[in-house]
């Protein structure tokens, strides 16, 4: 089934820039671009962004960090994109990721490594559409 998926390229991964490796990487897996945007984002976006995480030891240092900088907003499209796109990401853990990953290939393994991993990508379908909404009000998931 053709699926919408919201990308982030997180600030270390802005800051790095590997915007465009992983750009590539998801062009290259067949997947296309249906928006994109570098915004910084406000503690407000991130507080929607992160509901379900909120009370949870790492929330705030992760809502400090990902209000650090700028990040690359995506919207991709394609078949089984969710689950296709965590796969390209590997696992949260850049430690733990395979190689060939985006997070075993780029992510480091020192500092804060599980929180700077370099991308999110929506969870299901259900995070999909209410993230999407989130990053690009107005635009249908
Ligand atoms: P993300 O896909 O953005 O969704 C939640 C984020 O929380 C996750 O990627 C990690 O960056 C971060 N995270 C998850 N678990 C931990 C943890 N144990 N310590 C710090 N950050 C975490």
């Amino acid at each position: 089934m053709t699926e919408r998926s919201l990308i982030l390229v997180k600030p270390d991964g802005y800051r790095r820039g590997l915007t465009g490796e992983v750009l590539r990487r998801i062009e290259a897996k067949g997947y296309t671009l249906a928006a994109l945007a570098v915004t910084t984002p406000t503690r407000e976006q991130l507080a929607a962004h992160y509901a379900e995480h909120e009370g949870k030891p790492f929330y705030e240092p992760l809502v400090e960090f990902m209000s650090s900088g700028p990040v690359t907003a995506v919207v991709i499209e394609g078949e089984e994109c969710i689950k296709g796109f965590r796969s390209l990401a590997g696992a949260t853990d850049p430690t733990a990721a395979a190689p060939g990953s985006i997070r075993g290939d780029l992510g480091r393994d020192w500092g804060e490594a599980v929180q700077q991993n370099v991308v999110h990508g929506s969870d299901s379908p259900e995070s999909a559409a209410r993230e999407i909404g989130i990053w690009f009000p107005g635009l249908s998931s």
